[in-house]
């Protein structure tokens, strides 16, 4: 009933499940081997037998985002939620696409589909506790949807249906809208991706490997950020370049980055390499990042919100004084067969 109504209106899981064109740069693949498209259409079938991820998560260049997590409206009807949020099918049309990438709960996905959920893949259960009674906060929701787009109306209309047709099984707990900001750069002024792969290796840094469990899905790390604008503002550029550990102008990285700085806490080099999709949020008074980091191992986002917060090594990213964490969540997202296996079964 839910495939029906969204097929008519042309929505559906963004870039690899069925007919319509991921909107944006995407590259598809999993483990070694992966397949480009240019806002290509998308195939059907496996590549070269491996399962096919979400493709909207490497669909870059969009302008418009919105995020929805939901909560289950009772714990009997999570398994209906998760089918029928597995029921979503690709837009059918050029015009006015969207992509759409779903996830859920660690534990609930592994009760639903328990051969195709990453070993030990847990939820943001516990706030996470740093130095200086710094602290991350929990706040786990049952299910996620990302919406992004190429202008805030498809995205808008996409995310009225979508929560209309779930709201028998759902409510959302939090909505955020997100744009870019000056091409790439986050709302502190900074580039922020400078140190993403490139679409051609994404895909072996965001997906679980051919082979495990989960296979080409990809856990993901939502955390909402909001910005203390004036405490930040009132930094001269030096001093704000200390804190990133980044040139402000050009993103070039400082010889001598302080051990607090927040490149030298999230080093890719030391904790491993994750695929970041960070959105400026909010409005003109109250903003921030949306922080959306994809990895293959949750052990490499933990070890980084660790790092930040102050836990290894007792130095707390200097970022997180002008920063605050408001939420925190992990998601699997599953390939687009195991959600098709599940909406199958
Ligand atoms: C308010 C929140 C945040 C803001 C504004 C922000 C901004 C930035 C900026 C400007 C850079 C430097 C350019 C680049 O390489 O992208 C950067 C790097 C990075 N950030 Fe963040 N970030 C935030 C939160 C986080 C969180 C929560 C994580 C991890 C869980 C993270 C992980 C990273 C990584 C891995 C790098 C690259 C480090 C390297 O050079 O290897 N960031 N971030």
């Amino acid at each position: 009933m839910i495939q029906n109504r969204l097929e008519r209106h042309g929505f559906g899981i963004g870039g690899a499940a069925g007919l319509g064109p991921p909107v944006g740069l995407v590259v598809r693949g999993g483990g070694g081997a992966c397949e480009a498209a240019i806002s290509g259409y998308s195939t059907r079938f496996m590549i070269g037998g491996m399962a096919t991820p979400q493709g909207g998560i490497f669909a870059l260049g969009t302008a418009s985002h919105a995020y929805l997590e939901f909560d289950a409206l009772r714990p009997e009807v999570a398994d209906q939620l998760i089918a029928a949020v597995a029921s979503l099918r690709e837009p059918r049309t050029t015009m006015g696409g969207v992509n759409l990438v779903a996830g859920f709960r660690p534990e609930l996905w592994r009760d639903a589909m328990p051969d195709d959920a990453p070993a030990g893949l847990e939820g943001f259960n516990h706030d996470l506790v740093g130095v200086d009674d710094f602290v991350m906060p929990a706040s786990q929701h049952d299910a996620v949807m990302w919406i992004s787009g190429s202008a805030y109306d498809v995205v808008f209309d996409m995310a009225r249906e979508v929560i209309a047709e779930l709201k028998e099984l759902a409510s959302v707990a939090v909505e955020t809208s997100s744009w870019p900001y000056r091409h790439d750069r986050d709302l502190t002024g900074f580039i922020d991706g400078t140190e993403n792969p490139t679409l051609i290796d994404a895909p072996s840094i965001a997906l679980v490997r051919d082979g495990a469990p989960g296979a080409s899905g990809s856990i993901l790390l939502l955390q909402k950020w909001s910005h203390d604008v004036n405490a930040w503002e009132s930094l001269p550029v030096g001093r704000q370049e200390q804190v990133i550990g980044r040139k402000k102008d050009d993103s070039a990285e400082l010889a001598d980055k302080p051990a607090d700085s927040h490149v030298a806490r999230t080093d890719q080099d030391t904790l491993g390499k994750i695929f970041r999709r960070n959105m400026p949020y909010g409005t003109v008074m109250d903003h921030g990042t949306m922080f959306v980091g994809f990895g293959s191992d949750q052990r490499v986002l933990m070890a980084m919100l660790e790092s930040m917060a102050g836990v290894r090594g007792g130095v707390r990213d200097a970022l997180t004084f002008y920063t605050r964490p408001l939420t925190g969540a992990y998601y699997f997202i599953p390939s687009t067969d195991g959600l098709r296996r599940l909406s199958e079964t």
